[in-house]
């Protein structure tokens, strides 16, 4: 069978290398707009074709579909959902995982998604309030006095979002327009009319559940955790992940199976509610980046309408069964049939950017990465290649994450093989990763016991999702 894989990053290097993996003897084709050392292994290895073209454009992808004739396809980043790639396959009659331009509405829009828990009332939903103009949400900031998170309202890869902690503290004006500032920064990151959502701001820790499903069956996998900030021990800019942790199970150390089934049943009731709202079956991935509160339990804070990276470096390798099997029962609406088994064992994965990444990606682009893999692998890691470009025999950044080592073991294990596998990794320009991936496991234990503590006396008293700072009139106040 043949399998159209489209994107070109880490994720979809470690999806390319589950379907090569299947007993299923597919082959794989790819498009990716460079090189992608990883996929190109892949593609090379079961005998398919690797195209580098655009794969935003509609055009040029429904040419390859119609050259190749794929059996089904595989949509990896979030900008190709969003520009109807997802409705090429299916008006080309191609079954194929990743929702439609719609469906992917639910990533793109924040407005749109947190309007759509407001109607269908699904737990774990945070106020919120929308602007069109930077000025009312200035204004808005500047007035008023509780806890906040100012985002952009269309997905910017995870980077953009201020928190603006306690207003009540910060009574000086100089806070103040400090604050205003923050959503002056944040609206020139966006293209869409509402620019801007201001939320009630929540803290505990968080995590990340995919769910895969074909309209009908929905199929939890391995909950995962990703880093994502810059520098050591969560300083510096968002970026779009340092590094991420999965298991042991398909559990966290520090997220409970009842939360687990919890956050399950958010994910699949938001995803029946956007089937009501499109009229559509959304089959792919949807993934809840939620946060452990005290307010509500599980709490969304974003859905991705395809998997995270660097999650999928964590999960994808911990899947025992055939993922690829999965993936095309996925596109086939055959998902009733998938047998999914996963490791005991967890895996830490560790990211590594030329220096100026996330701020100047100018500077991150165009060096040299040296890389031993069999020493890699020798050494119990494996690599995912993401923002690396294979140009007459180097690998070239362009400009984010170049690539993901993954171990696993048990989570000191799986660190000290990182530790080891890191030396084998070089570039002509400074390398930033963080060693702290997986190390901080017992401060996070700690930490979600502080919120579920605060959390019982909530449900205690019958207040879970009352919030004393904002007014209670639905979704927008
Ligand atoms: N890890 C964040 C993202 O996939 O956007």
């Amino acid at each position: 069978m043949k399998v159209l894989l489209i994107g070109d990053g880490a994720r979809e290097n470690a999806l390319a290398k589950a379907i090569t993996k299947s007993s299923n003897d597919y082959t794989l084709y790819a498009i990716s707009s460079f090189i992608n050392p990883g996929i190109k292994e892949n593609v090379e290895k079961s005998r398919g074709t690797y195209f580098r073209g655009d794969i935003n454009s509609k055009d040029y992808v429904k040419t390859i579909i119609r050259k190749i004739s794929p059996d089904f396809g595989i949509i990896g980043p979030e900008d190709p959902l969003f520009n109807g790639i997802g409705d090429v396959f299916r008006e080309e009659g191609i079954p194929v995982v990743g929702p439609s331009s719609k469906g992917s509405t639910i990533e793109k829009s924040k407005v749109w998604m947190r309007n759509l828990m407001w109607k269908y009332k699904i737990p774990g939903r945070l106020r919120f309030k929308a602007f069109d103009s930077m000025q009312a949400a200035a204004k808005f900031v500047s007035e008023y006095g509780g806890s906040i998170a100012i985002k952009p309202s269309e997905q910017v890869g995870g980077k953009g979002v201020k928190i603006v902690a306690d207003l009540q503290a910060y009574l000086s004006q100089d806070k103040r327009s400090a604050a205003s500032r923050s959503v002056e920064e944040i609206g020139n990151l966006v293209k869409d009319e509402i620019k801007i959502i201001i939320e009630e701001k929540v803290d505990g820790p968080e995590y990340t559940l995919h769910v895969l499903t074909d309209g009908y069956t929905y199929l939890p996998l391995p909950l995962a955790q990703d880093y994502k900030h810059a520098y050591q021990d969560g300083i510096g800019p968002e970026t779009g992940g340092m590094g991420s942790i999965s298991g042991p199970g398909k559990y966290l150390p520090f997220i409970t199976e009842e939360e687990y089934e919890k956050t399950f049943e958010i994910v699949k009731q938001s995803t029946e509610a956007i089937n009501k709202e499109t009229d559509e079956n959304y089959i792919g991935f949807i993934s809840g980046q939620m946060m452990l509160t005290d307010l509500w339990g599980p709490t969304v804070i974003e859905f991705y309408s395809r998997m995270g990276d660097p999650e999928t470096a964590a999960i994808v390798p911990r899947i025992s069964s055939d993922f690829g099997e999965i993936l095309e029962l996925t596109a086939e609406k055959r998902l009733n049939r998938a047998k999914l088994e996963v490791m005991d064992e967890p895996a830490v994965v560790r990211a590594f950017a030329p220096l100026g990444y996330p701020l100047n990606k100018d500077i991150a682009k165009g060096n040299i990465i040296s890389i031993n893999i069999n020493k890699i692998r020798e050494n119990g890691c494996d690599v995912f290649f993401g923002a690396v470009s294979l140009e007459n025999n180097q690998l070239i950044t362009t400009g984010s994450r170049a690539l993901e080592l993954v171990a696993i073991g048990d989570y000191q294990t799986a660190v000290k093989k990182l530790d080891i596998c890191t030396s084998f990794i070089s570039s002509s320009s400074k390398l930033i990763y963080r060693t702290d991936i997986g190390r901080s496991i017992e401060d996070q234990i700690e930490k979600a016991e502080i919120v579920r503590y605060s959390y019982k006396n909530r449900e205690r008293k019958g207040i879970l999702g009352v919030s004393a700072d904002w007014s209670p009139n639905g979704g927008l106040w």
